[in-house]
């Protein structure tokens, strides 16, 4: 924790490291309250560099001794500055020991190396292996590691590190000690160690070049009935990269090891990927249909940094999204492969699109927005964000969309050849792209350095004579924090026309016949401000259907007519803006009542839903020719905070009402479709986390939540019966939900029973407090009785999101209760996590974000919440980023 003015760090301010490193040999004698740490390592300098003095940071550690080429340096020889320390007039080439003394149980910031339910972890990403020795702690420096673990063999039977075992025994006292060689030369933020009691689920995997290399995931005892899903994930991962990337594992030994106490999701540590457990354990007993996908889709996220991120790694932390933003998309392709049908994968694309809008299109529009490479930071962990991962993976399927997959298959191949065991940057990337195609991406360029959502206007015009159809597109970008003004953006505009009988029709652009393979999607480029395109042999007035497949990251604005909009909810082809057309009339919906319930005081009064809307949903909810998933996304309403995004002035409370009215209404008015699909979508027999029964039960529960959302006797009774009988945890978190949120009289008996029930399985404890947190009915009185309960604790991060932040993030009725109490509470447990754990404190912190986009009453309320925390003398440097940009 410090206390002085944080500094700002530059993008330009970028220099080569003064030195490099070849070799580090770490000995680490492991003691949870004294751990002594000796780095070995042979430095020379860099020819690339001016500087001459070798520099290295250290964090939190004590140093014991410095050696340099055997002599032992003293005060005069080295200079420390905060977490720099220097050593002038250093040799070209030297060997330095360093001896330094870390407290891992005393960790709570859960960076470094750290106890966890008595064991060790680490995690170095990004800056914390200074927290473990004086190292150059910047990912454009790589060595070679070998790592000597010694420790108690009662209490840690398992050592491991990264790459291979070479060597392993006993010692005097009880102790024993592994060797492990990483025998490729990496970045110190890819540096890990375990020493724990921990069992094992272990293969031998055939690769495709015929080598086999050893799989192993590694849990707690008592877990060992939760690792299969992982274990599969990991092999289709394996499989996945070598068939669709031709990119192999490159270790003899991969393993995955799951900890409890972990601030993200999962570290792709060079062959140990460090874990999350909710990113691991699971069986239908504990996980949900969504937790087996979050598995699959992280286990093959941290596999693919093995290629992107490993191999070829960051120049330094601005280029963030160059391994993120790719292997996001990596993890989504994958995962859409994974389920193989065209709706299948549409449905994945417009899970991604809900996540842009819901979380990084807000974080474009407030203080936090950053361009996906972005210029400056104060605490690079709070980078870590949907803007570098999720726009990042966004920017990164454009290139397919502008290049082909072929195209784009050509640039990956070129990157990889041209960069291996290299620390490069996002240009190296999108130069990779251009001359493996031949194509000019100078103005793509802007997709990384350019923050702010664009916003398409599109126009239309039918010209019957000419058999004509022009679109216009003028493209903006609001302004951003220290960027007032934008540049066109380079934006793939994939678009279809479609005729009055619903079918798409033949496509010329410009001159250019498109689908002759009977495509009929073109991708235009938009590259002008304001740009025109013409097609012709237009023998109808089409309806257009824009941004297919949501080829940009962008916000699409069109005057679209409810006939139109139904025309494509029925028809359109392209099933994420079949999707779409139903969200947009949803939104005109939600929005007008949200307006009508403000207006009379947040009160329900004399609402109507029309029947145009309830029909067009009606349609898509009993059409049996659809997919199951692909229905539940289409009845699916936008979220509270998506409606908060599209108005000026935000009153939470008069957007749950309006939201609420219609889930009601719709709950109404289908009842008898409501009760068929329900009864129609049951997946009897064995539960199966397959894509086809993962949407029945989507459906089947949407349906249950819908029936609820306006309960009667016999809805709640349909819940009561499914929460009784659930025999996997998908049915049985979705019937207690449906009766939490129904306020059923039976509520608090089943929170109760399903309390008693897995009260030793964390991860469910986790979604039991998650629950309460977000039900309409808890205020902020409820939640810190909730902290009071003997599983609530604020120092393990899962368990502190699923109640405070949970309630913060996700509650908006309670949180913005009228008298401020909410913003006090979040004030409060700000600064307490603060004490323990800056990262897990400064996610938090950004609940506040938008603060000025609410009721004049709310804004006060709020900015006080801000600067009370801003006051704090003592607060770390992710707290004080995010509250004083807030401020700003
Ligand atoms: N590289 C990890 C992943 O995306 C995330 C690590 C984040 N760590 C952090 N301290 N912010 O898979
Ligand atoms: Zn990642």
């Amino acid at each position: 924790m410090r206390t002085d003015t944080p500094q700002t760090i530059y993008r330009k301010d970028y220099t080569a490291p003064s030195y490099l490193v070849d070799t580090v040999e770490l000995g680490f004698d492991l003691d949870p309250a004294r751990t002594v740490v000796a780095n070995r390592m042979t430095v020379r300098r860099n020819p690339a560099s001016a500087q001459r003095e070798i520099e290295l940071y250290g964090e939190d550690i004590e140093l014991v001794t410095l050696r340099l080429n055997g002599r032992t340096l003293g005060e005069g020889d080295y200079v420390i500055e905060g977490t720099l320390l220097r050593i002038p007039n250093a040799p070209e080439e030297a060997t330095l020991e360093i001896e330094t003394i870390c407290v891992p149980e005393s960790n709570t910031t859960l960076s470094g190396l750290y106890t966890s339910n008595g064991s060790f972890y680490t995690q170095c990403e990004a800056e914390g292996f200074r927290r473990i020795t004086y190292f150059p702690d910047r990912p454009d420096v790589m060595a070679r590691f070998t790592v000597m673990l010694r420790a108690d063999k009662d209490k840690y039977p398992v050592l491991l590190s990264n790459g291979n075992l070479i060597e392993e025994g006993d010692l005097d006292n009880g102790r024993h000690y592994a060797l492990w060689e990483d025998p490729f030369k990496k970045p110190s933020y890819l540096f890990a160690l375990v020493a724990a009691r921990l069992v094992c689920q272990e293969e031998n995997f055939e690769l495709a070049d015929g080598r086999t290399a050893l799989l192993q995931v590694w849990v707690e005892e008592g877990n060992l009935d939760k690792t299969d899903y992982a274990m599969q994930s990991l092999k289709h991962s394996i499989r996945w990269d070598e068939e669709r990337w031709n990119l192999e594992l490159d270790l003899d030994r991969f393993m995955i090891v799951a900890v409890g106490d972990f601030n993200m999701g999962a570290m792709e540590n060079k062959g140990l990927n460090i874990f999350n457990t909710k990113f691991v354990l699971a069986n239908p007993r504990v996980a949900t249909d969504v937790d087996f996908q979050g598995i699959e889709a992280v286990v093959g996220h941290e596999y693919f940094h093995n290629w992107t991120g490993n191999r070829v790694t960051c120049r330094d932390w601005f280029q963030l999204s160059l391994k993120e933003g790719l292997t996001v998309f990596r993890d989504q392709e994958f995962s859409a492969d994974m389920i193989g049908t065209n709706t299948g994968r549409a449905v994945t694309r417009i899970d991604q699109v809900r996540t842009l809008r819901q979380a990084q299109f807000p974080e474009d529009a407030g203080p936090m927005a950053h361009p996906v490479r972005p210029d400056s930071f104060v605490e690079i962990n709070n980078f870590y964000t949907v803007t570098v991962y999720e726009k990042g993976a966004e920017v990164v399927r454009m290139y397919q969309t502008l290049l082909g997959r072929d195209g784009f298959r050509k640039g990956m191949d070129l990157y990889f050849q041209r960069h291996d065991e290299q620390a490069v940057t996002c240009d190296d990337f999108r130069l990779a792209m251009a001359d493996a195609n031949g194509r000019d991406l100078t103005q793509f360029e802007r997709w990384y350095s350019q923050a702010g959502t664009p916003v398409v206007q599109a126009e239309t015009r039918w010209d019957e004579q000419a058999q004509t159809y022009t679109l216009r597109l003028v493209q903006s970008c609001p302004p951003t924090p220290g960027q007032a003004e934008k540049l066109p953006f380079h934006i793939p505009v994939a678009i279809g026309l479609l005729g009055r009988d619903g079918r798409d029709l033949p496509l010329t652009v410009d001159g250019k016949v498109h689908g002759k393979d009977g495509a009929t999607t073109a991708v235009l480029e938009l590259t002008e401000a304001d740009q025109t395109f013409v097609f012709t042999g237009v023998t109808e007035q089409p309806t257009p259907s824009i941004l297919r497949d949501f080829s940009a990251p962008v916000i699409l604005k069109h005057g679209y007519s409810d006939a139109e909009l139904v025309h494509l909810f029925s028809h359109d082809s392209d099933p994420v803006n079949r999707w779409e057309a139903g969200q947009r009339l949803a939104m005109s919906r939600l929005l007008k009542l949200a307006g009508q319930v403000a207006a009379a005081g947040n009160v329900v009064d004399r609402l109507d839903l029309d029947d145009t809307f309830v029909d067009a949903m009606r349609k898509i909810l009993v059409d049996d020719t659809l997919d199951p998933s692909f229905r539940e996304q289409a009845l699916l309403l936008p979220t509270e905070s998506m409606i908060a995004d599209q108005l000026d002035v935000v009153d939470p409370l008069a957007i749950h009402l309006a939201r609420q009215f219609v889930r009601a209404d719709i709950g109404a008015r289908l009842r008898t479709e409501l009760l068929a699909q329900y009864d129609a979508n049951q997946t009897p027999g064995e539960y199966s986390p397959d894509a086809e029964s993962i949407g029945k039960r989507a459906l089947k529960n949407l349906a249950l939540a819908y029936l609820n959302a306006a309960p009667d006797e016999a809805s709640l009774a349909l819940a009561q019966k499914q929460f009784d009988g659930a025999t996997n945890m998908t049915d049985r978190v979705a019937a207690l939900s449906a009766l939490v949120h129904a306020r059923a009289p039976a509520a608090a008996d089943a929170l109760q029973r399903f309390y008693d029930e897995f009260q030793g399985e964390a991860l469910v404890v986790d979604k039991w407090f998650a629950m309460q947190a977000a039900a309409p009915t808890t205020d902020v009185a409820r939640v810190r009785e909730l902290m009071t309960h003997k599983a609530f604790t604020l120092r393990n991060p899962n368990r502190a999101r699923s109640l405070v932040s949970t309630f913060c993030a996700g509650n908006a009725v309670g949180f913005h209760a009228p008298d401020g109490s909410g913003y006090g509470f979040w004030a409060e447990q700000v600064i307490a996590l603060d004490a323990l754990n800056p990262q897990v404190a400064s996610r938090l912190a950004r609940a506040m974000d938008r603060w000025r986009r609410y009721t004049p009453d709310l804004q006060a309320h709020m900015k006080r919440a801000l600067q009370q925390v801003a006051g704090q003398a003592k607060l770390s440097n992710d707290v004080r980023e995010v509250v004083s940009k807030a401020l700003a």
